[in-house]
Formats: C-alpha cells, sequence, structure tokens
C-alpha cells in the first residue's frame, strides 16, 4: 500500500479550529453554561409540539427551499421572499457568503477580536484574512477598516454588537463607513445579537440594506429565539447576492423541524420579547455590579459581557468553573461571560468580586 495520503488543499494548513464554549460539568454540586451566548431559557411555546409533530416525518427529506419560513421572514421584515436566503445557522451563511463572493488572491476584512469563525471560514476559502484591531474601547474602529479596502477587497464582516465584546457601532459612523465602500463590496452586517439592543442609535441592518444593494444582514435564530441546537440562520440581502446563497446552500441543509420551530417562534414574539426583556435586566444588574466591584466593563449591546482580563484570563475562568459556572476564556486577552440565569449571574458575579479582590 503507498504511504502518501490524499491530497489536501493547502489552505487548510494551520486552520484555527473552532473553539465550541466549554459545556457545564456534569457532576457536581451546580453547573451553569455561560460559555457560547445561548438562551437560558426552554424553547418558546408551540415550539416544543411542533417539533414534535414535525418529528413524525423524520423519513422524509425537508422543504429544500424552506418556502413556509422565507414567507412568514419575508412578511415581518417587508422584503421580497427572493431577498430572503436560510440556512444552517447564521455561521452557515456567513460561509455561504464567503464562498460566493472570495477566493485565493482576494481579501476579506473584519474587526479583531470579533467572531473566532470568521478567519476560519475566510481562510478555508483560500482568501486573506485582513483583521483590523478593535480600537482600545473594544469598538469597531471603521475608519481603519474603511482604509483597509484595496482592490481586492470581496467581503467585509461588521459584527454589530461584536462578539466577544458586546459593543456597537451607531447608525452616523456606519453610514459614514458604508458610504466609503465600493458598491462591489459586499458588507455583512452580522447582527446574531440584535434583539437584545436597546441603544436606539444602532440602527437596524435591515434599514440600511433597502438602500444599498451591497450590504446584506445576517440574523439568527440561535440565540434570543433560543433554537441554537436547530441550525437556523437567515441572510436578507438584495440580488444577486440572494440568488448566490440559494445556489451555494448545501441541499436540505436546514431540517424541517428547524424550519417549523423558527415559524413557531416567530409567532411566540410577545413571549420572546418578555424574555428577551428579562435578559436585559439581567445584563444591566450584571455590568452595574462588576463596575461596583471596579471592573471596567464596555458598554455592552448583547447577552453577554466581556472582562479585559489580559495574563489573568485562564486564572480567572478557571476560579469561576470551580464556583459552578463554565465561561468562555481568550488566553491572554479576555472573558467572555453569558448572561444566564439569575443564580448563574450570581455566582459570577460572587466569583468576580473575590477575584478582584486579590487583583
Ligand atoms: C456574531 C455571531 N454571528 C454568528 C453566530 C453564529 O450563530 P448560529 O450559526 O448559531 O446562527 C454567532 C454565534 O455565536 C455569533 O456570535
Amino acid at each position: 500500500m503507498s504511504e502518501t495520503s490524499p491530497k489536501l488543499r493547502a489552505e487548510l494548513e494551520g486552520i484555527p479550529t473552532y473553539k465550541p464554549g466549554k459545556p457545564a460539568a456534569a457532576e457536581g454540586p451546580v453547573a451553569y453554561k455561560l460559555s457560547s451566548n445561548e438562551n437560558p431559557y426552554p424553547p418558546l411555546s408551540g415550539v416544543m409540539e411542533t417539533v414534535t409533530a414535525a418529528a413524525c416525518s423524520l423519513n422524509r427529506y425537508p422543504d429544500m427551499a424552506c418556502t413556509a419560513l422565507t414567507a412568514e421572514l419575508a412578511d415581518r421584515f417587508g422584503v421580497p421572499a427572493s431577498h430572503v436566503a436560510t440556512g444552517t445557522g447564521s455561521v452557515g451563511v456567513a460561509q455561504q457568503l464567503i464562498q460566493a463572493t472570495s477566493g485565493p488572491g482576494d481579501e476579506v476584512i473584519y474587526a479583531w477580536r470579533s467572531f473566532e469563525a470568521y478567519p476560519i471560514i475566510t481562510q478555508i476559502s483560500g482568501a486573506a484574512s485582513v483583521q483590523v484591531p478593535l480600537t482600545p474601547g473594544d469598538v469597531h474602529d471603521l475608519d481603519a477598516m474603511a482604509d483597509a479596502i484595496t482592490d481586492r477587497t470581496r467581503l467585509i464582516f461588521v459584527c454589530n454588537p461584536n462578539n466577544p465584546t458586546g459593543t456597537v457601532v451607531r447608525r452616523a459612523e456606519l453610514e459614514r463607513f458604508l458610504d466609503r465602500v465600493p458598491s462591489d463590496v459586499l458588507v455583512v452586517l452580522d447582527e446574531a445579537y440584535r434583539e437584545f439592543i436597546r441603544d436606539a442609535e444602532v440602527p437596524d441592518g435591515v434599514t440600511l440594506y433597502r438602500e444599498r444593494p451591497n450590504v446584506c444582514v445576517l440574523r439568527t435564530f440561535s440565540k434570543a429565539y433560543g433554537l441554537a441546537g436547530l441550525r437556523v440562520g437567515f441572510a436578507i440581502a438584495h440580488e444577486p447576492v440572494a440568488a448566490a446563497l440559494r445556489k451555494t446552500a448545501v441541499p436540505f441543509g436546514v431540517s424541517q423541524l428547524a424550519q417549523e420551530a423558527a415559524i413557531a417562534s416567530l409567532r411566540a414574539e410577545d413571549e420572546l420579547l418578555g424574555r428577551v426583556g428579562s435578559l436585559v435586566c439581567e445584563r444591566t444588574r450584571v455590568v452595574d455590579a462588576l463596575r461596583a466591584q471596579g471592573w471596567t466593563v464596555p458598554e455592552t449591546q448583547a447577552n453577554f459581557v466581556w472582562l479585559r482580563l489580559g495574563e489573568r484570563t485562564v486564572a480567572f475562568a478557571e476560579a469561576c468553573e470551580r464556583a459552578g459556572v463554565v465561561i468562555r476564556p481568550f488566553p491572554g486577552e479576555g472573558v467572555r461571560v453569558t448572561v444566564g440565569e439569575a443564580e448563574a449571574n450570581d455566582i459570577f458575579l460572587k466569583t468576580a468580586e473575590a477575584f478582584r479582590k486579590e487583583m
């Protein structure tokens, strides 16, 4: 037998692997998972019943075009159905956007640090990542991002609010930035945490998309809607971007369970808004408490907080884990902590207070 292995694309060399939030420990007195920005609430009313009923048809392929969900989303956002493209989570749609626009010799710009999938999906495509550092306040530096555009730039991600810092860019600066981007460069407004925004100056990306054919908005059912396990997200984009998303979709990628759960969740909006409201109250409580303890916490508009701990990052994450909450460390940089159930937030706050006193 030959010793050579199948030839793999050189682009795969050195790709950072996506690091999922660590699960909560199965043993021990308490264990809460605050490491993946998930929703602590169970699925919304009606979702379990819908999913259980849909499970009776698991021997069938799903509706490949996600017809009913697409129609529901088009109606909700007041856009043509041909401008809605669904996918396997918004990260799946983000990957399709890169596939559709970028390859070897091209460049993809995004802030750094930002969502950790961006470098991975960019590298897989063969395009080069252009990472533009956040400002010292952990906010997107849109001027520097515009300055980084070259004739090789094909796609720019703007993560608003930004994962993992929770910070936002506001309407005037975002519009100024979009005015500087050439019309043949796609700008992807990744709004995975849109529902948690309370700052009225942060624009809804859909309003920007309406006027600008090179703007695409990414949304997900994984966060506020609490369907992370079902993998469904979507983009709102003009033709030909939306059409390109249909071409690059994995056939039958979004399960029938996911499609129907998403529709049921959209129809439970009052309950959704109530839950999001409670999480936003918890967020205020957590941020206020941390600041009272002496921490510097960037203004967050998402369902998580960011603490820039530098060299103390890992020690802090370990202390949290010992206390019963698993958080997300970025070694050498900081920790991202999801706002979860009140008991979990209390454990985190208590640990943060004790850690601060020893610093
Ligand atoms: C900014 C951002 N975009 C996209 C995603 C992907 O979410 P999903 O693929 O579950 O829709 C995440 C998940 O953490 C995220 O933080």
